[in-house]
């Protein structure tokens, strides 16, 4: 049976996440955008590209300015990327309340439609979206989840890589927590060839490696201009939407709703989890040390009063 993708929101991330999907050949996608026009016109183009890239996915681009969401019914995996990205100067956090708007409207109107989708929430701020998502869908929570933990790991990694000069391939990050400035990088457990990073490198250097990575995100918009981050975002959708649909047992940091795990409770925080075909199949809980604890903690302290003041 084909498989059936939607991508909500035909921007930068969701455009790139609909092309990968589709060149994954994976699934079918619908990728809709309350635009008129544009994400049909995205969607003809790639499907014009599969031609090239000998994919049979099929990809359809679908208005849904006038809240007409039909085409997305039945969908396994609904990807939300819809609302407002960061300008120079904000930060993630600034999108709260006009993205609550947002990723509260299509919840609601893509739950009617696929009562059995998974939902991976990628709109900002990611955590309290994810949380948003959860509340308003009623869905169980291994089927509702957040992608932040793998594009910050893959920051990570990729200045891990250029600071050893050895393949990416070699390195394994591993960041826990929010999405935000408070975000837990854990040195402890990133290895190199399964080496881990404090037998590798002095901790200055590991130092200012941690701190590139929770400024990852800001690096970008700063280098944009008019916009954030998409390659590498979409990059991570694709991890987590081929571990699902492929039901790979895979373990991705993601957020997820937490119920005492790591301490935390009633939270969407990042975490490790295995992601299958019933979603966030299991939490692995890890050792921390009393100040990696102090870190996640305070990562999840930001993510709770971003939550509270939406009331989700
Ligand atoms: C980033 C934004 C999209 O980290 O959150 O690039």
């Amino acid at each position: 049976m084909r498989r059936k993708v939607t991508v909500v929101g035909g921007g930068f991330v969701g455009s790139t996440t609909a092309q990968r999907i589709v060149d994954s050949g994976l699934a079918d996608v619908v990728l809709t955008d309350i635009l008129e026009g544009s994400p049909a016109g995205k969607a003809l183009d790639m499907l014009e590209s599969a031609a090239v890239t000998r994919s049979d996915a099929s990809v359809k681009g679908v208005s849904t300015g006038g809240g007409d969401y039909k085409e997305t019914a039945n969908s396994d995996l609904v990807v939300i990327t819809a609302g407002f990205p960061r300008k120079p100067g904000m930060s993630r956090d600034d999108l709260l309340r006009a993205n609550y708007d947002v990723v509260k409207g299509v919840v609601e109107a893509i739950v009617k439609l696929s009562p059995n989708a998974i939902l991976i929430v990628v709109t900002n701020p990611l955590d309290a979206m994810a949380q948003a998502a959860y509340k308003i869908s009623g869905f169980s929570k291994n089927r509702v989840i957040g992608m932040a933990g793998v594009l910050d790991s893959a920051r990570m990694s990729t200045f891990v890589a250029q600071e050893l000069n050895v393949s990416v391939e070699n390195v394994h990050s591993f960041v826990l927590g929010g999405h935000g400035d408070d975000m837990t990088p854990l040195p402890r457990y990133s290895t190199v060839a399964g080496i881990p990073l404090p037998d590798l490198l002095p901790k200055e250097r590991i130092d200012a490696i941690v701190e590139r990575t929770r400024k990852g995100g800001i690096e970008i918009v700063n280098l944009l201009k008019t916009g954030s981050a998409y390659y590498a975002p979409s990059a991570a959708v694709l991890d987590m939407v081929e571990a699902i649909l492929k039901d790979k047992k895979k373990i991705l940091p993601c957020a997820v709703y937490l119920e005492g795990e790591y301490g935390i409770n009633g939270l969407f925080v990042g975490v490790p989890v295995k992601l299958g075909a019933r979603g966030a199949e299991e939490i692995i809980q890890i050792k921390l040390t009393p100040e990696e604890n102090k870190e996640l903690q305070k990562s999840a302290a930001s993510v709770r009063e971003l939550v509270s003041v939406l009331g989700v």
